[in-house]
Parts: C-alpha cells; sequence; structure tokens
C-alpha cells in the first residue's frame, strides 16, 4: 500500500498511529540533530521529523533530499512540541521510521508554496507545477465543485446532458472560427464550435425539451482577462418556454451556487434592467452594481448656457458625482484626466466641478459659466458639499457614455467600492435586435440571428430595424457577463426574413444554416435558452482577477500554450496528407 493516509488529515486523536504517507517536499529545515520536512499532497500539509540521535543514517537521507523529491515514508504520529495552528495537521508530527525516495527532482524553476517568486510566463511554461500550489488547485477544485452541483441542479430539473460534435462548421457568434483542415476532404475544412447553440436547437426540434451540456466552446478573438480562444459554457435549452421561465430557472441555479459554494443569499427574485436603462444609467450592458455613481445627463445644464465650445457642440454630456472627493488634489485630478486620454479609453478630456466642504466651488472650466450654472448643476446630480463631479461629452454619446462608465469603474476601484465579497446580479433584457457594424457597413445580430424579436416590435422589423428589441437577456454580476441567451425564433418564414435583414441572400442562408432551416419544418417547438461562462462564474465566485487562473492550461495573451508549445508549424509530411500549401501574406 503506497498511503494508509493523506497529508491533510491526520489529527491530534491519532496520536500514536502508525502511517504511511506519501507526498512531495516543500521544505526541509535542519536544526541541532533534528531534520524537519514538510511533505505535501493534494489534501495538505504533515510535518516529517528524523531524529540523528535515534537513527544517523535515516536523517542523513532526510538530509539529502531536495524540493520537489516524491516520498514515501512510514512512522508514528506524535504530539507536536511547536504547534502550528495556521495548518488543521499543526499539532502532531509523524517520526519517521522509514523514508523511500519515489522519484527524485530538478530544483523547481520557482518556489512551489502559496507565495512564490515565480512571474507569470514561468508559471505557465510549468504549468504542472505550478498546479501543485494551493491557490491554483484550490481553483479548479472549486470549478470541479461547482461542474458537480450544476449537473445536479439540472439533472433534478429534468435536464438531461447531451454531448454536441466539436468538428462543425461554421456557428454565427460573431467571433473568428478556429478552423481544421480535413485530409478525407481536401480543400475543406471543420470549424470548432464557437458554442453549440445550432446544434442544441435542434436538439429542441428533436423532443429533448431540457438540455444542457458543459461545452467546449473555441472563439478566435482578441484576449482580455475574462476571455480565452478555448473556454467552457454551460449550455442550456429548453423547449415550451417563456422569457420568465428561462429566466426563473437560472435564477435558481444560480442562487443554488451561490448558497452552496459562499453561503451567500441571492435575493428571492433578481432585478432586471433594460438595455436601454443600462446604457442610460452605467454606459454599459453588464453594469457593476455594488456602488453608485450613476450617469446624469447635463445636455440642459451644460449645452448653450455657457461659452465652452466643446459642450456646446457636443451630442451627449454626462456627470457623475463622485461622493466625498471635492478634496481631490490637482495631480490627483491630472491622472484622472490623463487616465481617459488613453487609447485604451479614447477621450478627449475630462472636466471636474469640485463642491467643496465650505461651500465653494472650483471647476477646471470656470471662466466658461457663471456660477447659477454650477448651482443647477449640484441640484441635477444630487452633489453635496464635499463631492466631486466629473464630466465628459462627445460627438458620439454611446461611445461617450461607454468612455464615461470606464471613469465610473476607475472611481469604484479608487474608491474601494468593488468589494470582491459582495455580489450583486442582475438581468439585462431587452436588448436590441440588431447593432451597425461599421466594419461590415451592415445591421449585424446583436446575439445571433436566431433570436427572437420581441412580438410588440415584429411590425418595425422592415422600416425600422434598428428600433426592434429582442427577447434576449444577459445574466450579470459585479459588472461581468457570466451568460446570455435568448428565445429563438422557431418559424421559418420569420427566420428567413431575419436572414433578408442581416443581408443573407436566400442561397448563402439555405447554404450556411439550410440543416436549421429545414428542421424547423417538421414541427419546431417554441424554445428558448441560456450558456453561462464556466470560467467566469468560477472567478467570480472564487475572487479572481482572471479566467486564467480557474483553466488548469489556459492560453496566454498572445493564444499560445507556452507549455506545449502550440500552435506551432505543421511538418511537410502532415501539409503533403492535408494536401495544403503555406503561404504566409504579409498584412496589406
Ligand atoms: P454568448 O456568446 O453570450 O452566448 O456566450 C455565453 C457566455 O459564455 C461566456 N463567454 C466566454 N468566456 C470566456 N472566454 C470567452 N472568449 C467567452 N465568450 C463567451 C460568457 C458569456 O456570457 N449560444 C449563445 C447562448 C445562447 O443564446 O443560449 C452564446 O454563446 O460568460
Amino acid at each position: 500500500m503506497y498511503r494508509t493516509n493523506t497529508c491533510g488529515e491526520i489529527r491530534i486523536s491519532d496520536v500514536g498511529k502508525q502511517v504511511t504517507l506519501a507526498g512531495w517536499v516543500q521544505r526541509v529545515r535542519k536544526m541541532g540533530g533534528m531534520t524537519f520536512v514538510d511533505l505535501r499532497d493534494r489534501y495538505g500539509l504533515t510535518q516529517l521529523v528524523f531524529n540523528e540521535a535515534t537513527d544517523k543514517e535515516l536523517c542523513d537521507s532526510a538530509n539529502k533530499l531536495g524540493r520537489e523529491f516524491c516520498v514515501q515514508v512510514c512512522g508514528e504520529v506524535s504530539e507536536r512540541e511547536n504547534k502550528n495552528k495556521n495548518i488543521p495537521t499543526g499539532d502532531i508530527e509523524i517520526k519517521v521510521a522509514k523514508l523511500n525516495v519515489l522519484s527524485e527532482s530538478m530544483t523547481p524553476p520557482f518556489t512551489i508554496e502559496d507565495q512564490t517568486d515565480g512571474g507569470d510566463d514561468i508559471r505557465m511554461k510549468y504549468r504542472y507545477l505550478d498546479l501543485r500550489r494551493t491557490p491554483v488547485r484550490s481553483n479548479l477544485e472549486l470549478r470541479h465543485r461547482m461542474t458537480i452541483l450544476i449537473r445536479n441542479f439540472l439533472d433534478a430539473q429534468n435536464f438531461i446532458e447531451v454531448e454536441t460534435p466539436i468538428l462543425i462548421g461554421s456557428t454565427p457568434e460573431g467571433a473568428r472560427d478556429f478552423v481544421v483542415p480535413s485530409r478525407m476532404n481536401p480543400g475543406q475544412f471543420y470549424a470548432l464550435p464557437q458554442s453549440p447553440q445550432t446544434l442544441k436547437q435542434l436538439l429542441m426540434v428533436s423532443g429533448f425539451d431540457r438540455y444542457f451540456q458543459i461545452a467546449k466552446c473555441f472563439r478566435d478573438e482578441d484576449l482580455r482577462a475574462d476571455r480565452q480562444p478555448e473556454f467552457t459554457q454551460i449550455d442550456c435549452e429548453m423547449s415550451f418556454v417563456d422569457q420568465e421561465d428561462v429566466l426563473d430557472i437560472f435564477e435558481g441555479m444560480s442562487r443554488h451556487l451561490f448558497k452552496e459554494v459562499l453561503g451567500v443569499e441571492l435575493p428571492e427574485k433578481l432585478p432586471q434592467m433594460t438595455w436601454h436603462d443600462a446604457m442610460r444609467l452605467y454606459g454599459s450592458d453588464k453594469p457593476d452594481l455594488r456602488f453608485g455613481m450613476e450617469f446624469v445627463e447635463l445636455d440642459d445644464v451644460l449645452k448653450g448656457t455657457g461659452t465652452f465650445p466643446v459642450f456646446n457642440d457636443a451630442a451627449y454630456i454626462g456627470g457623475i458625482c463622485v461622493p466625498g472627493c471635492a478634496n481631490y488634489s490637482r495631480k490627483q485630478l491630472d491622472e484622472l484626466t490623463d487616465f481617459v486620454k488613453r487609447p485604451q479609453v479614447g477621450a478627449k478630456g475630462l472636466v471636474y466641478v469640485k463642491y467643496n466642504e465650505d461651500g465653494t466651488v472650483k471647476t477646471s472650466i470656470d471662466k466658461f459659466y457663471t456660477p447659477d450654472v454650477w448651482a443647477n448643476l449640484k441640484t441635477k446630480v444630487g452633489a453635496k458639499d464635499g463631492d466631486l463631479v466629473l464630466v465628459m461629452s462627445g460627438e458620439n454619446a454611446n461611445k461617450t457614455r461607454v468612455q464615461l462608465s470606464t471613469l465610473r469603474l476607475e472611481m469604484g476601484d479608487r474608491l474601494g467600492l468593488r468589494d470582491k465579497n459582495k455580489f450583486e446580479c442582475l438581468w439585462i433584457v431587452d436588448f436590441p435586435l440588431f447593432e451597425w457594424s461599421d466594419e461590415e457597413q451592415r445591421l449585424m445580430s446583436t446575439h445571433h440571428p436566431f433570436t427572437m424579436p420581441n412580438p410588440d416590435d415584429i411590425p418595425l422589423l422592415e422600416d425600422h430595424p434598428e428600433k426592434v428589441r429582442a427577447k434576449a437577456y444577459d445574466f450579470v454580476c459585479n459588472g461581468v457577463e457570466l451568460g446570455g441567451g435568448s428565445l429563438r425564433i422557431h418559424d421559418g418564414k420569420l427566420q428567413e426574413k431575419m436572414f433578408r435583414i442581416l443581408g443573407f441572400t436566400p442561397e448563402k442562408a439555405m447554404a450556411q444554416f439550410g440543416f436549421l432551416i429545414n428542421a424547423f419544418k417538421y414541427g419546431a417547438p417554441p424554445h428558448g435558452g441560456i450558456a453561462f461562462g464556466l470560467d467566469r462564474f468560477v472567478s467570480i465566485l472564487a475572487g479572481l482577477d482572471s479566467i486564467r487562473d480557474c483553466i488548469a492550461f489556459p492560453k496566454n495573451n498572445s493564444g499560445r500554450d507556452v507549455m506545449l508549445d502550440a500552435p506551432s508549424e505543421l511538418d511537410d509530411k502532415q501539409l503533403d496528407e492535408l494536401m495544403l500549401k503555406v503561404d504566409i501574406h504579409q498584412e496589406k
């Protein structure tokens, strides 16, 4: 038997027992005639002790152990003299009688302890070693636990898990596809699923009325802290449901996860905010409601009431009231101006209005306005003495709102208002069905082309498509989009109309989605669904800054797996088999 116990379970009540443990050497400390070794496995740490006076040879062997050697030891559990209250096994140690080195280790490239000296790149390269560290491992343990909770919850609600294929054709989720060449069909390519969207809809046509899948999805898009090219969805679809039915079930699932994992009770009914209000009040379709600072539109206060040309020419002027920050120094305000002018934010500038504690007002554009304007502004934004109002304007209202939103989040961070132990979840509803793409010069689906228009807006489809609301919804928590879904079109005629508005010719629609259009001719049930990002859900509950930390083998920001050194070139033989020739063009 390799072990009788794990390194995390032995307690004071076990004193006197003979045990065998196996694990990795975290540390070796020599103190006088004694040698102490911290032995680690997945479950914890146990202190081993070797005594030179009782067994010199054994103690000499212990002194030769290096970090990360994999060893097996037998010995007696005894009470420690110097107890360690910080670990569950801190009351005991093992008086080792036998030591067996199972496998030696080279010196690891970074310290494998909770606090490590390894930078990001080196830890990614040796990810299998990083995964020995408790903080990383515990994220994966949480991920496992959440997956079990989700499966059990959905199973109890009659959902059936069905696997859908990975080698498929293109799925339209708005990102680029990853493609795979087919050897048996030279010159042809599979696409990896951006999501199992069309397949789960086909399962509804098949009558599986409640489907789910913990599904791998692939999207070739620019990476950020909450985006990986390969990620996992909790993908779900239901038949014979209305929007509220879907929201009810998945509010239930989310409430269950928050309760079981963190002991946090979400409200019985989550708030719903229209997309329009979210944009108007927060400049974002994923507002962080852990703090206020809602936008106030200031056109009526600042446009045409003074001589500041920037405001007089603006299409939108908006402000946020930052409580208690009137005492911000010149340097702090300059920093904020630089912040909004960074290319990532893209604003031209920032105006501040300080309502000082002594009742005086100081602004960055004093000379353009009379004091009564600042008094009006104070009333309009609900500022008190001591508050700072930050104002931004621009020629494009939506763009300016997004810039102001970035500033709002920055102020939330600076004031410590984005507490990781506080959770504010809500649904965003009534998304616009279409959005204009400057790049493509055409209307695109905001969600995807199978999303049901709001029945009240169907008459607007032909003439005012931009005004049509979708039966689509996002689940947002702390400013992160954790999930998104919609009711789907199940009427072939309406689907054809949608394709037409999206600029597909009937032939192109048929070529790309003929399988779905045809399936809908065989008694398609009304249906709808949602997909949550599992990586994002785990990260929120674990308080992580990046979803990378809950993925066993993630890609870096350039989409590379530095451990496997992928992607890589194919050798000539593989290219020959695929009948492919690589000819890399310089980007024009
Ligand atoms: P959507 O594109 O909104 O919807 O994706 C659903 C959820 O998946 C997560 N997600 C990601 N997570 C990590 N990295 C990424 N690159 C990434 N992209 C998306 C997000 C998001 O909310 N088929 C539809 C769902 C439906 O309509 O049922 C879909 O995929 O948490």
